[in-house]
C-alpha cells in the first residue's frame, strides 16, 4: 500500500521510519516533509494547509492511508476534507480536532464530565480577566484559547506580571485570533508526564510514557520551546498514577467526546502533571508530541500501519500495543537563538555517522537538502534520538551521539533525563 504524511518535523520523521518498518507498505510519500525524511518517503512540495490539493494528490497517486502529523492542520479540519473524498485519513474530525484547538473547550469539558483538573475561569473580556486577577491567588496561568506553537501560556507570578499578560493574550493580540478568549487557571506544581494515546472513537490504548523538557536552557531555565529533549519510560508514572489516570481521565476522555458528539479518532496526547492531591490534566494534543515521538515510536513493536488502520476502523479493542522494556533518549539540537530568532542555511556535518548504527537515529526537524548537502531551515534541528537497557545508558548513548553532528551555532540542553537521578 502506499501512504502520505502530513508534515515536517521531527515526529514526523520518526512517524516514516515506523511507517517504513510496515512489510504492508511499499511508497511512502511526505507533504511537505524535510531532507531526512526523504530517506523513507518522496517529498512533495505541498504545504501542510492546503486540504484540496493534498487530496486531490492522494487521489491519482492511490494513496491508502495518510497520516497527519501536525496540529494546525487536524485543527483546520484536514480530516473531513478527505474523508468527504472517500480517502482514508489517521487522525480526528475538526470538530474533534478542537480538544486541543480550544483550551476553553478543553477545560469546560473536563468540568462538565469531572475529569481532573486544575480550577479555572474562561474570559472573552479583558476587562472581567483585569478584575478577576485583582482577588487572585499567585503563581497564576494564563492560557490564549487557540493554538500558539506551545507559546500562549504565560505563568505570572505577581498582578503586575499577570496584567501585563492579558495585554499580551487579549489586547496585543501576540498569538492573533488565539486570544480572542482567554483561560485563568490554577497554578499546580509537580512532575509533567506525556501520555499518547491511541483511539477509534470508543477505546483507547495508551503508548509507554513520556517526559519532555519544555524551556530552552538547563536547569529548566530560558523560554518556553517546542520542546528541547525527551525521555521514555517515565519513572515518575507509577503503577498507581497509571491505575488512577485509567480510572478518571484516558477512558472518561473518550466518553465525554462520543457524547458531545464529537467521536475521537486519532493520537490523544495527555499533558499530565502528577501533583500531590493526584494526577491532573494541563493540556490536551489532538497529535503526537513532538519530541515525544522520537523515544516512543522506536520503543513500540507494533506495525504501526495495523494500529492506524484500527482507529479508523474502530477495532482498535482487537490490538494490544506493545513497547521494548528498554528505554530512549531524544536530545534536541536547536539553532543558536531558538526561540527567539536565529539563522538558518549552516552546513550540517556528520549525519553519516549515524548509518548502520543500532539503536542510534538522527530525526531531522528543520532541515533542507541543497547543492552543497543539508542545511539547517528551523529552530529545532536534529533529535538525536538513542536507546538503552535503561534511562542512564540510553541517557549516556544519546549524549555520545550528539557529538556525532554539528553545524554552527549548534546547541542542546545538557541535562535531558536529569530527572531520572531523583527517581
Ligand atoms: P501547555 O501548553 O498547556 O502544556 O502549557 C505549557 C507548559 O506550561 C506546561 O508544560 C507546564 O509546564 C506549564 N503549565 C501549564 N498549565 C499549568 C498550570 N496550571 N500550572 C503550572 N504549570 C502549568
Ligand atoms: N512536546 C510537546 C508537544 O508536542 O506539544
Amino acid at each position: 500500500m502506499r501512504v502520505l504524511i502530513v508534515g515536517s518535523g521531527g515526529r514526523e520523521h520518526a512517524i516514516a521510519w515506523k511507517i517504513a518498518q510496515s512489510p504492508k507498505v511499499d511508497k511512502i510519500y511526505c507533504a511537505p516533509g524535510n531532507a531526512g525524511i526523504e530517506e523513507y518517503a518522496e517529498c512533495v512540495p505541498i504545504d501542510a494547509m492546503e486540504f484540496e490539493k493534498l487530496a486531490e494528490f492522494a487521489m491519482e497517486n492511490s494513496i491508502a492511508l495518510t497520516v497527519v502529523g501536525m496540529d494546525d492542520p487536524l485543527v483546520g479540519g484536514i480530516v473531513d476534507v478527505f474523508e468527504r473524498e472517500g480517502l482514508r485519513i489517521f487522525g480526528p474530525q475538526r470538530n474533534a480536532a478542537i480538544l486541543e484547538g480550544s483550551k476553553t473547550f478543553a477545560k469546560d469539558l473536563m468540568k462538565k464530565y469531572g475529569i481532573p483538573t486544575a480550577a479555572y475561569e474562561n474570559f472573552d473580556d479583558p476587562k472581567e480577566a483585569l478584575a478577576y486577577l485583582e482577588t487572585a491567588h499567585f503563581p497564576i496561568v494564563l492560557k490564549a484559547d487557540g493554538l500558539a506553537l506551545g507559546k500562549g501560556v504565560l505563568i505570572c507570578n505577581t498582578l503586575e506580571e499577570a496584567k501585563e499578560g492579558v495585554k499580551t493574550i487579549m489586547v496585543d493580540k501576540q498569538f492573533g485570533s488565539s486570544g480572542n478568549h482567554m483561560v485563568i487557571e490554577e497554578f499546580m506544581t509537580g512532575r509533567e508526564v506525556s501520555v499518547l494515546s491511541f483511539v477509534d472513537g470508543k477505546t483507547i490504548r495508551c503508548m509507554t510514557s513520556a517526559q519532555d523538557h519544555k524551556r530552552a536552557l538547563d536547569g529548566d531555565e530560558g523560554l518556553n520551546t517546542g520542546g528541547m529533549g525527551t525521555f521514555s519510560p517515565s519513572p515518575f508514572y507509577t503503577p498507581e498514577v497509571d491505575e488512577f489516570c485509567k480510572k478518571y481521565i484516558y477512558q472518561a476522555t473518550v466518553d465525554a467526546m462520543a457524547k458531545e458528539g464529537r467521536e475521537f479518532k486519532g493520537v490523544i496526547f495527555f499533558g499530565l502533571m502528577l501533583t500531590e492531591q493526584g494526577p491532573r490534566v494541563l493540556e490536551y494534543n489532538a497529535r503526537f508530541g513532538d519530541p515525544e515521538a522520537q523515544v516512543v515510536l522506536p520503543r513500540m513493536k507494533n506495525d504501526i500501519v495495523d494500529v492506524f488502520e484500527a482507529c479508523i476502523d474502530g477495532t482498535l479493542d482487537q490490538i494490544d500495543l506493545e513497547f521494548e522494556d528498554n528505554a530512549a533518549v531524544c536530545v534536541v539540537l536547536a539553532s543558536g537563538g531558538y526561540p527567539v530568532s536565529y539563522g538558518k542555511g549552516y552546513s550540517i556535518h556528520g549525519l553519516e555517522n549515524f548509518k548502520g548504527k543500532e539503536g542510534c537515529y538522527v530525526f531531522h526537524a528543520g532541515t533542507k537538502r541543497t547543492e552543497d548537502g543539508i542545511v539547517t531551515n528551523g529552530g529545532r534541528v536534529l533529535g538525536v534520538t538513542a536507546t538503552g537497557k535503561d534511562l542512564k545508558a540510553a541517557r549516556a548513548n544519546a549524549y555520545e551521539a550528539v557529538k556525532l553532528v554539528d553545524f554552527e551555532k549548534a546547541y542542546c540542553r545538557s541535562d535531558i533525563g536529569k530527572a531520572i537521578d531523583e527517581a
